[in-house]
């Protein structure tokens, strides 16, 4: 609090001498723990940073560093990722395990170090390692380095961060999946700001409450970072006014239900513009896949108007309004959504393209190996690939260390710019020798500066779903998407080339195509995969490699010196 006080009487001071845009270093320890903490009926032992669930909201302002000391003190490797930050030039602070760097095993720390340069808006952090993110996670706020939002200063600022919870540890649940090859269990409840709501046995008393002043406008600013389901949001009596979402600002669009999937963030405006009283905030799952199992719970939060009279969110016999959910599967409310997100001015488009990539992106099964269990579809192994590589993680070092230092053996240059075989992608029968993915860990090569159009095709193998694709240390415009296979000659028309959304996690439409397009401006090695956690549990990844460029400016830092080791 000292601290604050003094940055803002020393920002003061600066204002009046320079207008106040000294750029600042953040530093924060970030202790990974078990905490018990006492959900659904029972206490668990969770892994936490600093006891927190959901973890501490980092606020920084654009142009702002990052110092977060992370110090392993549960019996879990960790590493940290930065969701959305474009890391430029700092691919070690990136985070995926075995990807840009070694997890820190129990005991040990990292310390990740960044600049946030030029974004402002809602991100979040996760643990990148097994499904440690259930529970460690949290919000990383990003002000504008100097002036104001591009709409009415707010009166409050909320975030709103969706969880999914399982009574059971999660990592044994990814575990027990990892020996059985079969889908690991459903969740057993969701989460807003940590908990689930009055819905579920047990948690009444602690559910989330948000008071807003009538006629006041405050911003909410929603992160979803449930591990395996996309979500419905709606308030009761409320309409939202989307402003920014992936941090980045939007033209404005008013809603009464949003949509988010796991990696996404939506900022909206909500105004407190309906009589005295309480309502429902509730989330639901949008479950794009036919005949899969999920989690058909629903979490709510509620909305209290200051003037509601007794301020009691338990008085017996006034329930808060509900709102009305979209159905489970209702894809054309979720196609609306997404649709109703674009850029507030037109932008330049990367062009020319020097990459046409084209990537499947779906499930398969893999037929029994020898020694292992098989307990998915007909004695099989549940599967998921890009153009038929189902990614694996090395386990000896980071392919990041590995490019850097030389060490062969551990990743190929050779992801396919194209699936190795051409078929009806969302056809309703898809011949079963396509649907076994091959295990690899192949890189697709960038030179810097290169313009990639990447179109993601969805497939029907096993089961068609929306697939939210996230690429690591870069942001990109999404120029279309569709449903059904792909088609250039059809579809380019359909191109936004003048206000496209950006963003960095993708909903690729429950079989059917999103064609997104990027500068690849950033050296390093870059994780791209699908944010449904079971996915990339099952190989739904594949990583860009991207070469440095000329001098300094456009290469990557050297690696800090306490990059964990394996
Ligand atoms: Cu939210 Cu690989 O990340």
């Amino acid at each position: 609090m000292e601290v604050l006080k003094d940055s803002i009487i020393q920002c003061l001071l600066l204002l009046l001498l320079f207008g106040c845009a000294s750029a600042e270093v953040h530093h924060h320890e970030f202790v990974v723990e078990a905490t018990p903490v006492k959900r659904l009926c029972r206490t668990h032992n969770i892994i936490t940073v600093n006891g927190q669930y959901p973890g501490p909201t980092l606020a920084v302002r654009d142009g702002d560093t990052l110092v977060v000391n992370v110090i392993n003190r549960a019996k879990y490797n960790v590493t940290l990722h930065w969701h959305g930050v474009r890391q430029l030039r700092t691919a070690w602070a990136d985070g995926p395990e075995f990807v840009t760097q070694c997890p820190i095993r129990p005991g040990g720390s990292y310390t990740y170090r960044f600049t946030i340069e030029e974004q402002e808006g809602t991100l979040w952090w996760h643990a990148h390692s097994s499904w440690l993110r259930a529970t460690v996670h949290g919000a990383l706020i990003i002000y504008p380095k100097h002036g104001s939002y591009p709409f009415p200063t707010p009166k409050k600022e909320i975030p709103f961060i969706l969880g999914e919870w399982w009574n059971e540890d999660p990592i044994r649940v990814v575990r027990r999946a990892a020996r059985t090859g079969a889908a690991p269990n459903v969740s057993d409840a969701f989460t807003i700001n940590g908990q689930p709501g009055d819905l579920y046995k047990c948690s009444n008393k602690e559910t989330t409450v948000f008071t807003v002043a009538p006629g006041e406008t405050n911003l909410l600013r929603f992160i979803n970072a449930a591990l395996n389901n996309e979500h419905f949001i709606s308030i009761a009596g409320h309409k939202m006014t989307v402003v920014a979402a992936d941090a980045a600002y939007t033209k404005p669009f008013t809603t009464s239900v949003l949509m988010l999937a796991p990696g996404q963030t939506t900022d909206v405006l909500l105004t407190a513009d309906q009589p005295a009283g309480r309502y429902y905030m509730a989330a639901h799952a949008y479950a794009s896949a036919r005949g899969v199992a999920f989690d058909n719970t629903t979490t709510t939060a509620i909305l209290e108007y200051t003037n509601s009279g007794c301020p009691t969110k338990n008085r017996p016999g006034v329930l808060p309004a509900f709102p009305v959910l979209p159905a489970f599967n209702d894809t054309p409310t979720a196609t609306a959504f997404a649709a109703g997100i674009r850029s507030p001015r037109p932008v330049k488009i990367p062009s020319p393209i020097d990459h046409h990539l084209f990537f499947t992106v779906g499930l398969g099964l893999f037929n029994c190996p020898p020694g292992r269990r098989c307990g998915g579809p007909n004695g099989t192994r549940f599967g998921a690939s890009m153009n038929n590589v189902s990614f694996q993680l090395p386990t000896r070092i980071s392919i990041l260390q590995a490019y850097h230092l030389g060490v062969r053996g551990v990743f190929t240059t050779d992801f396919p710019a194209a699936p190795p075989v051409q078929f009806d992608y969302t056809a309703a029968n898809i011949s079963r020798a396509l649907w076994q993915p091959v295990p690899g860990t192949k890189l697709y090569p960038l030179k810097y500066g290169s313009v990639v159009q990447l179109v993601l095709q969805g497939t029907n193998i096993f089961a068609g779903e929306e697939h939210p694709m996230h690429i690591h240390g870069y942001h990109f415009y999404v120029l279309a998407t569709g449903f059904g296979n792909f088609d250039p000659a059809r579809d380019a028309a359909s191109f936004n080339l003048v206000d496209p959304p950006l963003r960095n996690t993708v909903g690729v439409p429950v079989n059917g195509w999103a064609v997104i397009r990027f500068v690849a401006d950033n050296p390093g090695v870059w994780l791209m995969h699908c944010h449904l956690d079971v996915h990339i549990t099952w190989g739904l990844a594949m990583a860009f490699l991207v070469e440095n460029g000329v001098g300094k400016l456009q290469s990557l830092e050297p690696p800090p010196a306490d990059l964990p080791r394996c």
